[in-house]
This record gives structure tokens, sequence and C-alpha cells, in this order.
């Protein structure tokens, strides 16, 4: 573990320098994106009131500055495909349909920035976006990237519809080019190695970390655990050319938190959540915040996951131990020597009761604080005692593990609460204070 540990760290400081040099997503980006749950959702003919498409970026902007969302982190405000107008303007200019953002993206923009949120927008290399809309071709990257900071816009997903290889190997750096010419910082997302396949020889991800700030990798995901499943498996399957790839200001994207919608139970919401947080993966949501469950919004706003997701550190966890009776376990380093650890089940049984150890798990000898993340309970652990997790059925437990302490046998437990003081470690020993 302690080699694994310096490995990561030491990939982790040579890539950081290499990182896209705008100053953006130092620590995952988080937010809300309308695709996932949205899509276009444009029914002008049958329902008017919901063509006026910018009112739910302002819902979901209300909701964010008002219920407790942006005090978390969740800043960003992202529209997708389907914004623009059929065509370019006189100049040649990208414009909103005046139908759907009759305020026009600018005004959306100003109205996030009051609420100290961010506005995010889509474009597509290609001839078209993946919705038929006009695409930004390699003679309309300057152009696309100015309108899109006069607009004051925050970030900026370049998905890869209606393009090939060649035309994407130009387009994609030259948009990182343009948008740092505009002067203005815009987080960059780039959908390019989704279409290359998601691995090398195709997609060379020294390049990707120093021209945008986060790329999907793999496929769409869609609201069930099918495809919050396949997600994980691609993710992990691959960690050993991915997870090298991330770091403060380049970041792999699972794409979207499905958490709030309708496919998920709330063990495999946890799951979502805490494997995201594992993969220091954006947390984009796309849900419905003026309806969700307190269920889901628990999750989305638990506050030690949210910290283990923002750990500054930046290095991407990775997967320790896939069992054949159906446990996987993961775990992530994260700073000041603490980590993350995350039992899930594959199982579709009952809940499992899984036995391990941390010294089974390749910590270093000492004694450690375990906070819960689900559950908010606490306690100290030997790296050589024997512990049971029940996991249920596509569900997770989630412990953030303290850095090591001298075993303290003072230090005992009754009725699940702690006597006497904290450890010898002191500071470095404790849980970070929830929250910041
Ligand atoms: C543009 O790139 C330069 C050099 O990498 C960097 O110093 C600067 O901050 C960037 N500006 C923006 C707006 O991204
Ligand atoms: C890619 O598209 C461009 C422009 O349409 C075309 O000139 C080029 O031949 C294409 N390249 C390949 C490899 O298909
Ligand atoms: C990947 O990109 C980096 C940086 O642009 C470059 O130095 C390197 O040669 C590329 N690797 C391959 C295999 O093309
Ligand atoms: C982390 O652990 C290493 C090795 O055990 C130690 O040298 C280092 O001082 C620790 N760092 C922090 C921040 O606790
Ligand atoms: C622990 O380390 C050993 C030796 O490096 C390795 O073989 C084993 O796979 C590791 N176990 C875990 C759970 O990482």
């Amino acid at each position: 573990m302690q080699v694994a540990v310096l490995l990561l760290l030491v990939a982790a400081l040579c890539s950081a320098t290499l990182a896209l040099d705008n100053g953006e997503m130092r620590v995952p980006p988080m937010g809300w994106l309308a695709w996932e749950r949205f899509r276009c959702d444009l029914d002008c003919e049958h329902d008017p009131k919901n063509c006026i498409r910018q009112n739910l970026f302002i819902d979901m902007a209300d909701r964010l500055a008002e219920d407790g969302w942006r005090e978390l982190g969740y800043v960003y405000v992202n529209i997708d495909d389907c914004w623009s107008s059929m065509k370019r303007d006189e100049k040649g200019r990208l414009q909103a349909d005046p139908k759907r953002f009759p305020r026009g993206i600018k005004e959306l923009a100003r109205y996030m920035h009051a609420r100290g949120l961010k506005l995010g927008l889509y474009g597509d290399m290609g001839t078209h976006t993946c919705g038929g809309y006009p695409g930004t071709t390699l003679d309309n990257i300057d152009l696309d990237a100015q309108t899109f900071a006069d607009w004051e816009v925050d970030m900026f997903k370049f998905d890869g519809c209606y393009s090939n290889a060649t035309e994407q190997e130009q387009g994609y750096p030259l948009m990182s080019k343009a948008l740092n010419a505009t002067g203005r910082p815009i987080g960059y997302s780039c959908s390019w190695p989704a279409y290359q396949g998601g691995l090398p020889p195709k997609v060379n991800y020294t390049e990707l970390g120093q021209i945008c700030n986060l790329w999907r990798n793999y496929g769409d995901i869609q609201d069930s655990w099918d495809s919050v499943l396949n997600i994980i498996n691609w993710f992990f399957e691959n960690q050993d050319v991915l997870a090298p790839a991330a770091g403060p200001g380049k970041w792999n994207d699972p794409d979207m938190l499905i958490v709030g919608d309708f496919g998920l139970s709330m063990d495999q919401s946890r799951a979502q959540m805490a494997l995201w947080a594992i993969m220091a993966a954006p947390l984009f949501m796309s849900n419905d915040l003026r309806t969700i469950s307190s269920g889901a919004r628990t999750i989305l706003q638990n506050k030690m996951a949210i910290i283990i997701n923002q750990d500054p550190m930046g290095v991407q966890g990775r997967r320790l131990v896939k069992e054949k009776i159906g446990i996987d376990v993961f775990w992530r380093p994260l700073s000041k020597n603490a980590s993350a650890l995350v039992f899930f089940s594959r199982r579709t049984d009952m809940p499992y009761r899984y036995q391990t150890s941390l010294s089974k798990l390749n910590y270093t000898a000492g004694s450690y604080e375990i906070y819960d993340v689900f559950t908010g309970k606490s306690m100290a652990l030997k790296d050589s005692a024997p512990f049971v997790v029940s996991v249920n059925p596509t569900g997770v437990v989630m412990w953030h593990v303290s850095a090591p302490a001298k075993w303290n046998p003072r230090h005992f437990y009754k009725g699940g609460r702690r006597q006497g003081p904290a450890f010898d470690g002191g500071e470095e020993n404790a849980v970070p204070p929830v929250f910041l």
C-alpha cells in the first residue's frame, strides 16, 4: 500500500505541473447538468410553457442557491444540447433560440453570477450537434470561443458528433487555445476520448490533461442501475490507464449523477455517490431539484462524501479487491495520510457480512479512526483487528479512514461510543471537521 501511495503521489505531482493552465477546476467541478433528466424536452406545440427552456435553468439556480446545494460546492448550472437556433446570425455567430431562451445566454449567465453560481454551455466539434443543431467546425472555433466568453460563460462542454478522428485531433486542442485566447477562464470539458473508445493508443491522456479540465471517457449514462454498473465496471477495469491521467485541473468524467431520478434505489444511489467520490469524478447532478426526495437529497448532500470527492490532493482511487463472492473493495488516498474505503456488493440475495482487516487491505500498522460516511458513526480500529461490514445488495459501506496513529490500549469502546481521549496522533489522526 505504501508503495502504491508513493507511486500515485509521484504520478500526481509529476502530472500536476502539466495540467491545463487556466486555474480552473483544481478539484472536481460540482453542479447540475440538464441532459440525462431533461434531454431536449422541447414540445413547443403541445406545451408552450415548457418550451421556454430558460425557466428550467432559472428554477435549478434558485434551488441550488436556496436549498443548501451551493454552500456544499454545487455551483455549476449547465445547459446541454438543443439550446441554439438552427441558424447562425448574420455575422456567423451561434445564437440562442429566442423562443426557448428569450433572455439570451448572457443574461442567464448574469443570473447565475448574481447568486454565486456559474453557467456552463454546450457545443459540438463537428458539422452538427448530436441533436442536429449547428456544430463548430474547425473554421468556427475562434469565433465560437469568443462568443461564449462574450456571454460570460464559465464552462464549455465540447461534444464530438459529426466529426472524424482527424478533425477531432485538430479541433479539441484548437478550442483549448481559443478559449485561452479569450482571456476568460472557462472550464473545458472534452468528449473526445468517448468518441475514440476511451483507451490508448487512440486516446492520449497526457495530451488531454494538457488541453482539457475534464473529459468524458465512455458512453452516456442512462437512468438505470445497469447503466451505472456498466460505467463502474469499465472505469475500474481500466483503472491503470485512467487513474494516473487524473489530478488537480484534469479529471476523468464517468458522467452525471442520476441520484434523485427514477432508476436507482437508495442503496444504488449511495453506491453511485460513493464510487463517484472514489473516482474523483465531477459531480454533476441531472435531476429535478424542485421535486427531489429527501432521501436522494441527503445522499447528494452528504458532507463527508463531498469532502472525499473534493480532496485537494486529487488522486483518483482504485479497486483493491474483487472477491468471487461478489464484494469489491475500493480505496482512495486522501491528503494528510487519510483515505477512503468503499465496500460494494454485486450480490442480489441479501446483505452480505464481509470480513477483512485493514492490514489485509495493506494498511500500515497503527490504529485508525473510522468514520462511516452514510451512518455518521465513528469507531477506532487497529490495523490487525478483523472487522465485519454488512453490505446490502447493490449497495455500499463507505468509510473515511484517518491517518494511522500508534495504537493506544487506553482507547477502547463501550456500547459503541468512544471512552476517553482521542488518539495519540492528535490532529493528523482526526476526521476532518464536517464541513470546511
Ligand atoms: C492561458 O494560458 C496561459 C499559459 O498557459 C496561462 O498562464 C493563462 O492563465 C491562461 N489564461 C486563461 C484565461 O486560461
Ligand atoms: C475527415 O473529414 C474531413 C472533412 O470532412 C475529410 O476531408 C477527411 O478526409 C476525413 N478524414 C477521414 C480519415 O475520414
Ligand atoms: C501524447 O501527447 C504528449 C503531449 O502532447 C506527447 O508528448 C506524446 O508524444 C503523445 N504520445 C503519443 C503516444 O502520441
Ligand atoms: C504520512 O505518512 C508518512 C509515512 O508514514 C510520513 O512520513 C508523513 O509525515 C505523513 N504525512 C502527514 C501529512 O501526516
Ligand atoms: C497487498 O500487497 C501485496 C504485496 O504488494 C499484494 O500482492 C496484494 O495484492 C495487496 N493487497 C491489496 C488488497 O491491495
